[in-house]
């Protein structure tokens, strides 16, 4: 399976700010690009957070049908009235929806979303190899990662990212609470991935970057 990631981030790596965690921090310019990337995708995948706040669902800009949606979240505080719920069963078939968590979604909360979502278990460790094998098994051939920063480490952590659609936007946010593009334990300088540039183009003020991720082998992390 081909692991894409798509984000936008500040010059100071940060993807969104805590002053309105809705704002985008991209152009409309940066949107489109988006919702081109994501026409590659079968399965499109982001944490509970991200998930709050862009609760529609993901798609591409010339896909039929939307991929899979799939949701990370230990909580389940995803509001069973948001769109994507919503949206999904006004689709025939509805869209497919996998919400994955490390522990089972007891019985009353599974019984407030539409039956045709789908619940994952994946226990307290890494969930992204259970993740992986689970979207394999339905024929998952691309998936894509929309963040946010929490996410992007479990997967960075699993080596499962093998390219990333970087977006540097040209502003400065700073703020201490501001969500990073990775956002975990932080990795040692000599294990940390690393990126080699596939493509970059300049529109307007905004740097697209195509990445392929490389990772330390064990013996070269010591
Ligand atoms: N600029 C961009 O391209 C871009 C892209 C994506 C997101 N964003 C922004 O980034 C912010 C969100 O990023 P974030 O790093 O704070 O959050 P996030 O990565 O989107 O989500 C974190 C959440 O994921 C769930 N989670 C984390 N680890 C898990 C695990 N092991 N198993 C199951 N669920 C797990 C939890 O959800 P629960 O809380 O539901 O338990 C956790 O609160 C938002 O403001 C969003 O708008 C920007």
């Amino acid at each position: 399976m081909r692991i894409i990631a798509c984000l936008a981030a500040s010059l100071d790596g940060r993807i969104g700010s805590a002053t309105n965690l809705k704002d985008r921090i991209g152009t409309s310019a940066d949107l489109e690009h988006l919702l081109t990337v994501r026409n590659q995708a079968d399965a499109i995948l982001c944490g509970g957070e991200t998930f709050r706040q862009h609760a529609a669902i993901r798609k591409g800009n010339q896909q039929e049908r939307p991929p899979l949606q799939c949701i990370l979240t230990r909580r389940f505080a995803l509001p069973p009235e948001a769109r994507l719920f919503q949206q999904s069963i006004s689709s025939d078939p509805p869209t497919p929806i996998l919400i994955v968590s490390p522990q089972p979604a007891p019985l009353e909360i599974q019984s407030q979303y539409p039956d045709h979502v789908e619940w994952l278990t994946t226990g307290n460790s890494n969930p992204v190899p259970a993740i992986l094998k689970a979207l394999a098994e339905k024929g998952v051939e691309t998936l894509m990662v929309e963040g946010g920063g929490h996410i992007m480490n479990l997967f960075l952590q699993a080596q499962a990212i093998h390219e990333l659609y970087l977006t540097i936007c040209p502003l400065l946010l700073g703020g201490q609470s501001d969500p990073g593009l990775v956002t975990g334990l932080g990795f040692p300088v000599g294990q940390a991935p690393r990126t080699e540039v596939i493509q970059a183009d300049w529109r307007g003020q905004e740097l697209y970057l195509h990445l392929k991720l490389q990772y330390p082998s064990p013996a070269e992390a010591d």
